[in-house]
């Protein structure tokens, strides 16, 4: 299933000025970014329930498969920051490479760890607009550990 970015999101919106000082700080973050494999630097901006705001970057690394992804970095830095019971109101993730691009798979799981109904990804899309998609739109089958 693929998010429908054509009709409104079902959820609480997000204010635009909040949207875009999000945005801003997944770019200013970006240009943090450790990619020099890939050179594709990525940010991301953590709005979290409670107003605070927190961003990470993307951290390659020379065995490839311990890349961070940036919006892992950026919620492990919310984690470390504000405790295990923070909530995701919104994310921004950011590239400086004028390319559209989704959240991978992994850090679907990882943003759907931390979010409520309402949480929001915002993301790169064609054309240098920016979609936005609720987290059940991007993960509809999230894995969940049930028995603990
Ligand atoms: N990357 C992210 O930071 N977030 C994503 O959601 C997708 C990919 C990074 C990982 C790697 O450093 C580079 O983009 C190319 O895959």
């Amino acid at each position: 299933m693929s998010p429908n970015h054509d009709s409104p999101i079902q959820t609480t919106p997000l204010d635009p000025a909040q949207a875009a000082d999000l945005q801003q700080r997944a770019i200013a973050v970006a240009h943090h970014a450790y990619a020099p494999y890939s050179n594709f630097r990525v940010g991301a901006a953590v709005l979290l329930v409670d107003g605070n705001v927190i961003s990470g970057c993307n951290v390659e690394n020379a065995s490839y498969r311990l890349t961070v992804c940036a919006e892992q970095a950026a919620i492990a830095a919310a984690v470390s920051l504000h405790g295990p019971k923070i909530r995701i109101r919104a994310i921004a993730v950011a590239n400086l490479n004028n390319t559209a691009s989704q959240p991978c798979g992994a850090c679907r799981q990882t943003i759907h760890e931390f979010s409520t109904p309402d949480t929001i990804v915002f993301f790169p899309a064609e054309g240098g607009t920016i979609a936005q998609a609720t987290i059940a739109d991007l993960l509809p089958a999230a894995f969940l550990l049930t028995n603990s």
